[in-house]
């Protein structure tokens, strides 16, 4: 067996392992990409091969050290500003006013939304956009924005708040001047979300396998999207009861546009499309 081969004993233990700890499928068909990711890890760690990788990875030091890298590489981080533009549009347009008349017309103190998986910000950062916007023409409405994600790296990338200048392209110019600042110099190239909707994210470290999340508040809206498709129904059966728990009453829950409760024992109702409610009661 060659050094970058996987042996189908290890691709069993580490596939189970994946599966176990972050919910993520991982079929015989996923070998190859998982050959690639890891493979990287390999090098970095200076491994012969595979099975070393796993002697060390579930190790009581590799449980401590490589735990982390493993979660990196095998999640799955593509996003985009604005991704699935729709969604914002039925935020602004229908939930949230749906929710104001649900609330007499007055707004809480704070309206919260929970960016579930956030992946590197793009979509808390598009919400802290979007929702300024409407705070702007809604006297007395304000927010706060909780993100949060599994893998470290993309967290790390989410809080910098620093992007290529090209990833700001479905970022409109009106937008773009209101809310990034262009990099000087060594910087030049690359753009920064300004400090004021900075202010208005806060990044969580958070996995959907945990029993207790832990969040200090009931949420009244959380995009999860392009998150669930990587697991099985069982495991988005238990994570849509959670995100239950944590909806207030009449709150939304936007889930990516290929990824559907069809044929789901799951409490909430849906609204559209791949938009789904807690009852009003
Ligand atoms: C494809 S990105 C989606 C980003 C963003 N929501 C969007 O639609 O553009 C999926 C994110 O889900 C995160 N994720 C995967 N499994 C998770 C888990 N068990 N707990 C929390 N986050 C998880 C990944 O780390 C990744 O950043």
């Amino acid at each position: 067996m060659q050094q970058d081969e996987l042996s189908p004993r290890d691709f069993t233990r580490l596939s189970g392992f994946i599966y176990g700890q972050l919910g993520i499928k991982m079929p015989e068909s996923k070998k190859c990409m998982l050959t690639g990711r890891l493979g990287k890890r390999l090098r970095v760690l200076e491994l012969q091969n595979f099975r070393e990788y796993c002697e060390y990875l579930f190790s009581d030091q590799g449980m401590q050290e490589e735990l982390v890298h493993l979660i990196d590489a095998v999640t799955t981080n593509k996003t985009d500003f604005f991704r699935e533009p729709g969604h914002f549009d039925y935020l602004v347009n229908t939930a949230l006013p749906t929710m104001q008349i649900l609330n007499r017309g007055r707004y809480r103190k704070k309206w919260r939304v929970w960016s579930a998986g956030c992946s590197t910000g793009e979509e808390p950062y598009t919400l802290a956009m979007v929702l300024s916007e409407y705070q702007e023409m809604m006297q007395g409405f304000s927010f706060e924005i909780l993100a949060t994600d599994v893998a470290r790296r993309v967290l790390q990338v989410a809080s910098r708040a620093v992007y290529p200048v090209e990833r700001i392209t479905p970022v409109s110019s009106r937008y773009r001047k209101k809310y990034f600042l262009r990099g000087k110099g060594s910087r030049n190239g690359e753009v920064r979300v300004n400090k004021q909707l900075r202010h208005r994210v806060s990044f969580g470290h958070l996995n959907f396998m945990d029993e207790d999340f832990g969040l200090p508040n009931m949420v009244d809206v959380i995009f999860c999207r392009n998150v669930i498709i990587y697991f099985d129904k069982q495991t988005q059966e238990k994570l849509m009861h959670k995100f239950y728990r944590y909806l207030n009453p009449g709150g939304y829950l936007f889930l990516g546009h290929s990824e559907s409760l069809q044929g789901h024992q799951t409490p909430l109702i849906q609204v559209a499309p791949t938009v789904y409610r807690r009852s009003e009661q």
